[in-house]
């Protein structure tokens, strides 16, 4: 794909400075404020608009092209069919993405995005969201990374980077601690600053210095009592004071709720401002600067941090649109869904399905028909799609969309010896007599989930426990494929041989798991999130009421919410399971293959000052080729901090091969923020470097001794 032309900073500081320089008050603030850019609230879309979530004209006279803005990180959205007839390229769930631990692969699926995004006259993707896995009922997860700030991170930033080198700059959102949707206008997170810096701020800190977005969107909740959107702390101070931001901050649709205090607090940009209770950054913003309640150099500086990675991006170079090549994107959307998921248990070696099975029933919804996906505005609805009623009815989510990659049909003609049966699962009875005559079952499970509310609880919704159950009782062999938004409880998991976790694997899934299942391909995935054993286990078993779900308008909606995310801290997700002595159904970083590898030899290659790094052994000791995730963790030994990832390689070995592989200690995990100080301080002391395979195995490790303590190095955010 080509690559955008790169800027100097100093070049796209300078043109930035002169365009500002030349334009009036009123192009200033044509700039600040963007409209929804497709039907909605009883106005049509505006004119100009290709059509998606927003739009602002440019100004022509200096050659500043029209905002054109679009969802989002899963493919391009065409919300309410304003773009008639137009379709994308449906990816799987960024949550599968972050399951193949593969930088590279997230650097492929943000330049698809980034590519359709471009060809298609979208020059912002509003992409890049990364909010860590707190709440493993949380409706977004599908569209977030993970539990673990490293991997959201460098996977995040990856992708975020692959789309802006397509020339379209990409948001990172939500910043921050956007962690349910419940309630989600409403709630108010609190957290102490050490906890937020070493783990959900830690996680946007990594993913803005990998991936540079030009613009960051603020989530709808409240931090520590303030909006995200209109929060000095995170804007001002930490984003843009000492992360050095210099890009914008665009609020989410329906986030803006003020004009001088938004505009103080560090907001530039007001989206979709129909949704809001009145255009504040509009007119009323320029009363505010003509009458010196906002500076004057506060809007420039606004307009600036637009214009700025518009130019740094490429977006104020023209390039020609391609035509969108979909058969080739499918074909990188299926290697991105096999690499991501995950073989959750095997007994028996049931898979690869061999010739021993001739006769193998199909059980569940849509399995002859196609994968299911996750709903709201990142919702992308390929050609061909099945659309149902949603259970859920608000403007995000009217259907259900499952995407036309059928499991069924793609196992047909892969395995053409195999007599396959199907039964949607509805009536128990039919799918318990097609059981019996088979001598393997495949179900397939799911959860459908969505932005806008949290799942109830962990169960796959309706009957499909008890279907489960009564297919296992009559089964020589059940297998489980899960088709989820994020980690369910799985009531029958003794009684099953084979569990896949598929998430929502993208147009191409149905492909992707038929390859699992036949051995065509190898599982290589390992679970971003830990799957709990019980909703008990959780920091807040009891959920926000889903009565204070969000209906339209926002602006009325503040009665804080508090939730308190202290109570796990910094120790989300596996850390947290630790810290409890609760064993989780499956721990992060979990996932098998066909083979099996052994780690050994474990030792500290190098060490100097914070610099680390540790060299292991790994043997692929099976007899068939497969694909390891080693996982470094580094632990302190007076207990300051837990087991935190600070490191992965991803490695395909033959039989009997054994790698030497190299891991740079990332000294961000060996070091604690200190609020007082405000800064990264790595303590004198003794440390443990463990390499396993996943967060809840012993692993191999050695230790590590720090004579001194000394101040972390951060990575200065390195501007071309
Ligand atoms: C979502 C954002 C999205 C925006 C525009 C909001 O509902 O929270 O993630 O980018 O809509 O569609």
């Amino acid at each position: 794909m080509p690559e955008k032309r790169t800027h100097s900073s100093n070049d796209v500081n300078l043109r930035a400075a002169d365009l500002v320089a030349a334009m009036t008050l009123d192009e200033k603030i044509r700039l600040v404020h963007t409209r929804l850019g497709f039907p909605a609230m009883g106005k049509n879309k505006p004119e100009g608009a290709v059509g998606s979530a927003a739009f602002a004209p440019g100004i022509a006279r200096l050659g500043i092209p029209d905002l054109q803005e679009t969802d989002a990180s899963l493919g391009i959205a065409n919300p309410e069919n304003v773009r008639p007839g137009d379709h994308a390229t449906a990816l799987p769930s960024t949550q599968l993405l972050a399951a193949t631990f593969n930088p590279e692969l997230a650097r492929l699926y943000g330049e698809i995005t980034g590519k359709e995004a471009h060809d298609k006259g979208f020059n912002v993707l509003l992409g890049g969201g990364l909010n860590l896995t707190r709440e493993p009922r949380n409706g977004r997860n599908f569209e977030y990374y993970s539990e673990d700030p490293l991997l959201s991170g460098r996977m995040a930033g990856q992708a975020i980077a692959g789309t802006q080198a397509q020339g379209v700059v990409s948001t990172m959102k939500h910043f921050a601690l956007n962690a349910q949707e419940n309630g989600r206008v409403q709630a108010n997170g609190l957290i102490a600053e050490k906890n937020a810096r070493e783990s959900e701020l830690l996680a946007f800190e990594i993913a803005l210095e990998e991936g540079q977005p030009g613009a960051v969107m603020p989530g709808y909740n409240l931090y520590n009592g303030e909006y995200a959107s209109e929060n000095a702390y995170l804007l001002n101070e930490l984003l843009k004071g000492e992360w050095k931001f210099p890009g914008w901050v665009m609020s989410d649709w329906g986030a803006t709720h003020s004009t001088v205090r938004a505009a103080l607090a560090g907001l530039d940009q007001q989206s979709g401002e129909e949704i809001d209770a009145e255009v504040f950054f509009g007119d009323a913003l320029r009363d505010a600067v003509t009458a010196e309640l906002v500076p004057h150099s506060r809007l420039d500086d606004m307009v600036v941090r637009i214009l700025r990675s518009l130019i740094q991006v490429g977006v104020m170079d023209v390039r020609e649109a391609d035509p969108v090549d979909y058969e080739a994107h499918a074909r990188d959307a299926l290697s991105i869904a096999t690499e991501g998921l995950v073989l959750l248990k095997n007994d028996g070696a049931v898979l690869p399905l061999t010739s021993r099975f001739n006769r193998i029933a199909v059980i569940g919804k849509n399995a002859d028909k196609g994968v299911l996906s996750g709903g709201g505005s990142s919702q992308v609805i390929p050609q061909g799609s099945i659309r149902e009623a949603s259970p859920q009815q608000n403007d995000f989510i009217r259907t259900t969309v499952w995407h036309p990659s059928s499991p069924l049909k793609h196992l047909c003609e892969k395995a053409p010896h195999v007599e396959f049966t199907y039964a949607d699962g509805e009536d128990l009875n039919e799918a318990v007599r097609i059981s019996e005559q088979a001598d393997l079952v495949l179900i397939f499970g799911w959860q459908w989930m969505a932005e806008s509310f949290d799942a109830p609880d962990l169960n796959l919704p309706g009957v499909q426990n008890a279907l489960i159950n009564a297919v296992t009782e009559v089964s020589p062999s059940t297998v489980v494929i899960l088709q989820t938004g994020g980690p369910v409880a799985m009531p029958w998991l003794d009684k099953v041989s084979v569990v896949l976790a598929a998430w929502y694997p993208g147009i191409s899934g149905g492909e992707a798991i038929a390859d699992i299942l036949l051995g065509i391909s190898a599982p290589s995935g390992r679970l971003p999130v830990s799957f709990p054993a019980e909703i008990s286990h959780l920091p807040r078993p009891q959920h926000t009421d889903p009565e204070l779900s969000n209906a339209l308008p926002f602006a009325e909606m503040r009665q804080d919410i508090c939730i308190d995310y202290d109570i796990e801290g910094a120790d989300v997700g596996y850390k947290w399971f630790e810290r409890t002595g609760q064993k989780p159904l499956f721990p992060f970083g979990f996932g098998l293959s066909w083979t099996q590898f052994s780690h050994s030899g474990i030792e500290i290659a190098e060490q100097r000052a914070e610099n680390v790094s540790v060299r292991v052994c790994v043997t692929n000791c099976g007899n068939q080729s497969g694909t390891d995730v080693p996982q470094i963790y580094v632990e302190s030994h007076d207990g300051r901090f837990r087991r935190r990832l600070a490191a992965w390689h991803k490695v395909t070995l033959e039989p009997g091969e054994t790698a030497t592989l190299t891991f740079d200690v990332n000294a961000r995990f060996l070091a604690e923020f200190e609020p007082d100080t405000r800064l990264w301080k790595i303590n004198a002391g003794q440390y443990s470097i463990v390499c396993a395979q996943h967060a809840g195995a012993p692993g191999i490790r050695t230790s590590l001794t720090i004579r001194q303590s000394s101040l972390a190095a951060i990575p200065e955010l390195q501007l071309k």
